[in-house]
């Protein structure tokens, strides 16, 4: 295990190690708080890290300390300026994380997160702003950047991610990529403080337990969220981490990493973790596993699953259309250049049963009658 830095336990229970290569960890918010002492742990594991934050200059910073601080031939940790909220701008960090990688990535970890803001002005402020007449009739956008940064930017995060892992082969696990995303306690309980926050978490949540579920059978991939309690990082301020710290509430940081940890090492998905204060509220855990609702009643059980079954299947006949239209597309190239047994054959059915995969079917035929 390598030596601590800044007091973290950065051993992990699965190593980076092998004789190939090295692991390779995406991490947004990589800079600070949560998404730091997880590249902290990482690179320390052996892993090759890239930062992707908005604060390039603490991001450099670290990537310099660990760069320096490891014993490793080639730079561990590499860093870009990325805007989380930006789909370009995540494009771009992601190519350049994907380079530094030489095109591998095992991990994914949207982390990058802010704080609530106020999403609506007071009228008294919109007065004073101009934004609203003494008719009261002028309205104002809300401001959304939270839902921008905390849900927005972590999905975008996800979709780069898992259009990367599943054209990638899988690793010694059997999985083609992991991905550990940050939800908070507010993706568990509501807080009237912190509506957007509480909605941009809580759709973390719902996106984990139900994409997570269906990532593992469909593209050999993992993912599931780690939902914190109060831990002391630069996303609050000193006030309101001492009132924290006075009723005993703060989560030690290496609870949290534990957590990730075990999700990074566990064959589990679409599992949601709690990480609660150490053996405070009757929880001797340091994180527990957290299951949605129960069902309201029986038939409302029959209906998720029939949603379920109704859309895996419509996703399956879309699968075997777009094959059958590909098909058609082919032989009606083939049968232009006057190549045409097979394709009379597909059109008149003769291959295809299903009612969508005739639609298909007639579809090409309107295309090759207006052409
Ligand atoms: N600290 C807590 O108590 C706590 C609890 C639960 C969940 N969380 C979540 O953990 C995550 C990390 O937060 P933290 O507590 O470590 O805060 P932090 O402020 O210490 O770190 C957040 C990092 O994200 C970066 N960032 C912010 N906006 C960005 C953007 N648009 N693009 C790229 N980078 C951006 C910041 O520059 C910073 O480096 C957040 O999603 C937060 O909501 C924190």
């Amino acid at each position: 295990m390598a030596e601590p830095i800044d007091g973290t336990d950065i051993g992990m229970s699965t190593s980076a190690d092998s004789p190939e290569r090295p692991k390779t960890a995406y991490v947004t918010g990589g800079a600070s708080g949560i998404g730091r002492a997880l590249t902290q742990m990482l690179v320390g594991a052996s892993y090759r890290v890239f930062i992707a934050d908005l604060d390039i200059h603490s991001a450099s910073q670290l990537a310099d300390m660990l760069n320096a601080s490891y014993p490793f031939a080639d730079p561990r940790v590499h860093c870009a300026k990325v805007d989380v909220a930006s789909w370009e701008s995540q494009l771009d960090g992601f190519k350049q994380a994907l380079a530094f990688f030489n095109g591998r990535l095992d991990v994914a970890a949207p982390v990058a997160g802010i704080a609530e803001r106020q999403w609506l002005k007071e009228e008294g402020e919109m007065l004073a702003l101009g934004l609203e007449d003494e008719f009261g009739e002028g309205f104002m956008r809300p401001d959304l950047r939270t839902l921008e940064v905390d849900l927005q930017g972590v999905l975008w995060t996800v979709g780069l991610a898992v259009q990367q892992m599943r054209r990638q082969e899988m690793d010694g696990e059997g999985f083609r990529g992991r991905i550990a995303c940050v939800s908070s306690t507010c993706g568990l309980y509501s807080i009237p403080a912190l509506p957007v926050y509480t909605a941009a978490k809580q759709g973390v949540v719902g996106f984990v337990r139900s994409y997570g579920k269906l990532l593992p059978g469909k593209y050999e991939i993992l993912m599931n969220a780690v939902c914190p309690n109060i831990v002391r990082t630069n996303i609050e301020g000193e006030e309101y981490y001492a009132a924290a710290e006075r009723k005993g509430l703060i989560v030690p940081m290496q609870n949290v990493l534990d957590c990730f940890d075990h999700v990074l090492s566990s064959k589990v998905s679409g599992e949601v973790f709690e990480v609660g204060p150490d053996g405070e509220g009757g929880s001797e855990e340091k994180w527990v596993v957290r299951e949605g609702l129960e069902y309201l009643d029986k038939k409302t059980e029959r209906s998720v699953t029939l949603l379920e079954e109704e859309k895996v299947r419509r996703v399956e006949v879309t699968d075997e259309v777009d094959e059958v239209r590909n098909e058609v597309e082919k032989l009606e190239r083939a049968e232009m250049k006057g190549l045409d047994g097979e394709a009379a054959q597909l059109i008149a059915g003769e291959q295809v049963e299903d009612r969508f995969v005739q639609d298909a079917v007639e579809d090409g035929r309107k295309r090759r009658r207006v052409a």
